[in-house]
Parts: C-alpha cells; sequence; structure tokens
C-alpha cells in the first residue's frame, strides 16, 4: 500500500510539472506506473496486446505500443485509450460487442479514411467522445453516433465537409477541425444545436463560415486568410463570447462600422491582420488583441462614444504592439475611458 501511495505521490508530481497533460493522458499514466508496480490482476478477456486493469474494469489501455491494427474490444469496456500508436484502419466489428463504449481515444496514429470500415462506429449509442487527431484522414468517418458531444478531427487532411458527415448530431458541444485543407464549410453546422465551441484554425476559409451554429461561444478562426466580415456577422450569433481571428489577411475595408460593436463579446483577438484603424468594439469587451497590425493612430472613439464619468470602458487587456503608433499617441483622457487597462502594449 506504501508502494502505491508513492506511485500516486509521483503521478500527481509529474501533473503539476507537465503543463500539456491532459486527463487521459494523467489516467493513464497513472495506470501504467501500478500495472508495472504488479499491483493489479489482469481481466481474462483482455486482448493480448493490452492492459485492462481489474481497478479500472470499464477500460482498456492499448496505447503506445507500435500497434498496427485496433483489438476486438471486450463488451464491457467503456474506455479504449489507443494514442500514439501505428494504426493505419479499424476494421469492421472491432468495436461490434463494445456498444457500451463511451470514450475512444485514437490520436496520433496513421488513420486514413479509405481504411476505416463504413460502420465501425455506427452502433456504439453511448459514444461520447471520439479523438481522432494528428491522423491522416481526408474525410469526416461516416455514419458517426448521434451521441458524440466532443469529437476531434484536428492535424489531419480534411478538405471537405458533408452535410452527411454530421447528420443528427445535436448533442455535439466541441468540434476540432484545425490544421486541415478546409476552404469551405457550406451549411455543415447549421444542424449542430448544442455546439459552444468551433475550433477551425490553420485551414483554408477565405471567409466567415455561413451558418454556424446558433449557440457557439468560442470560434477559433486563426491562421486562415479570411479578408472581411460580414456586417450582420455578431448579431446573427448572440452566444459568441470568444472571437479569434489572429494571422488572417483582414483590412479596415473588410470590417463594416460597428461589426463588432457588440455588448456580448467578451474577447476579440485581431492580430497580425492588415488593420490600419482601431474598429469600435463595445464598452463590454474585455481582452482586445490588435497587435501586428498597421494601426496608425489611436481612435479614443473605438472605445467610448463619450468620456464622462458613466461612460468607460471594461476592457482589461490592450495590446497595441508591433503597429505604427507609439505611447506619446494616446491621448491623456484614455485613462477615464480605459480605467480597467492597467497599462497599454504599444
Ligand atoms: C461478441 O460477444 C459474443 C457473446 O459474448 C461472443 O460469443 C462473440 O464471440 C463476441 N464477438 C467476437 C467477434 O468475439
Ligand atoms: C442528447 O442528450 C440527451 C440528454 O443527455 C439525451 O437524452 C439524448 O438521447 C441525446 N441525443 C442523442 C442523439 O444521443
Ligand atoms: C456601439 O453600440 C452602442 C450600443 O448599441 C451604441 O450606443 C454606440 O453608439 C455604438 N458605438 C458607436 C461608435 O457607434
Ligand atoms: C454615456 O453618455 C451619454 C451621453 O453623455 C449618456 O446618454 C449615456 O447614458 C451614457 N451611457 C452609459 C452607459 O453610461
Amino acid at each position: 500500500m506504501r508502494t502505491l501511495v508513492l506511485l500516486l505521490t509521483i503521478g500527481i508530481v509529474d501533473l503539476g510539472i507537465g503543463q500539456h497533460y491532459s486527463q487521459i493522458q494523467w489516467l493513464s499514466h497513472l495506470r501504467r506506473r501500478q500495472w508495472h508496480a504488479g499491483l493489479q490482476a489482469e481481466d481474462a478477456d483482455c486482448p493480448l496486446e493490452c492492459n485492462c486493469p481489474s481497478a479500472y474494469p470499464t477500460a482498456m489501455y492499448c496505447h503506445s505500443r507500435n500497434l498496427q491494427h485496433v483489438p476486438y474490444v471486450p463488451s464491457h469496456i467503456k474506455y479504449v485509450y489507443l494514442q500514439h500508436n501505428q494504426i493505419t484502419g479499424i476494421q469492421d466489428g472491432v468495436f461490434d460487442n463494445a456498444t457500451n463504449l463511451v470514450w475512444i481515444v485514437l490520436f496520433h496514429n496513421k488513420l486514413t479514411s479509405d481504411k476505416i470500415g463504413k460502420n465501425v462506429f455506427s452502433k456504439l449509442k453511448n459514444l461520447d467522445r471520439l479523438l481522432l487527431d494528428h491522423n491522416d484522414l481526408t474525410h469526416v468517418p461516416p455514419n458517426l453516433p448521434t451521441s458524440i458531444t466532443d469529437l476531434r478531427l484536428g492535424h489531419n487532411k480534411i478538405s471537405k465537409l458533408l452535410t452527411s458527415s454530421f447528420e443528427g448530431m445535436a448533442n455535439l458541444t466541441t468540434l476540432h477541425l484545425q490544421a486541415n485543407d478546409i476552404e469551405d464549410v457550406g451549411g455543415v453546422f447549421k444542424g449542430f444545436k448544442s455546439l459552444t465551441m468551433l475550433d477551425i484554425r490553420k485551414n483554408k476559409l477565405r471567409k466567415i463560415p455561413d451558418n454556424l451554429p446558433v449557440r457557439v461561444q468560442q470560434l477559433y478562426l486563426e491562421f486562415n486568410n479570411i479578408e472581411s466580415i460580414p456586417a450582420d456577422f455578431l448579431t446573427m450569433y448572440p452566444k459568441l463570447q470568444f472571437v479569434r481571428l489572429a494571422h488572417n489577411k483582414l483590412t479596415d475595408k473588410g470590417l463594416p462600422s460597428n461589426v463588432f460593436n457588440i455588448s456580448t463579446l467578451v474577447e476579440l483577438d485581431l492580430s497580425f491582420n492588415k488593420l490600419e484603424k482601431i474598429p469600435v468594439v463595445s464598452m463590454n469587451l474585455e481582452n482586445l488583441y490588435l497587435q501586428g497590425n498597421k494601426i496608425k493612430e489611436f481612435s479614443m472613439s473605438s472605445f467610448c462614444s463619450a468620456v464622462d464619468m458613466s461612460n468607460f470602458s471594461r476592457l482589461k487587456m490592450l495590446r497595441l504592439d508591433a503597429n505604427e503608433i507609439n505611447a506619446k499617441d494616446i491621448p491623456a483622457e484614455a485613462a477615464y475611458c480605459l480605467r480597467h487597462v492597467a497599462f497599454i502594449d504599444v
């Protein structure tokens, strides 16, 4: 027992050191330590390639083993960890008995779309998380269960999204599509009634996608080729709080006046674009990133329509560094309007 406590402590110390330790890595790491300590008996149904510790009776650990295929998953398993292997495909049938599966973790493999069976996931009525980042997929796998809430497809080679790929996924809350080759999303997100987080960073978008999910709160569009914003963009998505558009091709001409003057927005990242003016923002905005543009003047009216005791901005963070202005261009009255900003980075 003392050994176990010691091992758990080491696990927690590790957690503190590694900033990017995810919950999944942590669980599997902890489990691996216990396994090596020989504290747990194995489950009889467990595939030879994997570990199924009796202390975690619904988990099957098969990560980081140079596996080239998905082992057959027994029916009582809910969580299957297959990350960091050399898996190229998923054959039909491997999950057929495992209808209780809740998480499938397959990131950092070599999956290609043509080697994923048409119905491998379709019977998993309880599937909640499907993690497929860092593979070689060119399409979203077909017939995904509608129970999924967290779908991760980042760092693949997906160029086209089909409406049929996401049919009926009304419970999806998080969708990661960053670092793919997507040029246009069409109207595929329209049916996502629960989606709050959409990550499409590092793709090839030339415009803000139409028909975003109505409940979206966080929208990540950095590192695309977006040149302009539609005038009604933010009024159409009243739940939107965080909008990140850094490293695009936005110019003043592409920003209709007042497009960002929306009281619900908390954070707006427009850094590393081609703006010459500070756009008008709502007095409720808290974080505004404008570094790396071509801004030449500091316009107080962008933050406060009138400067008096009752009119002031809630802005806390304002970055204007790497532009064409310096500290002496900021008028003294700015301190009344921007009274929550500790200092302005110029
Ligand atoms: C699925 O489960 C059934 C019943 O437990 C079992 O007979 C069958 O062999 C399993 N399927 C596979 C492919 O092992
Ligand atoms: C969505 O979630 C609700 C509540 O958890 C659940 O009752 C419903 O069956 C889910 N829908 C699908 C398609 O899984
Ligand atoms: C921003 O919107 C508010 C509230 O709708 C409005 O009162 C204010 O005049 C607008 N700012 C500008 C510069 O138009
Ligand atoms: C801002 O000032 C204007 C005019 O001075 C005033 O009518 C308005 O109520 C003030 N707005 C707020 C939010 O205090």
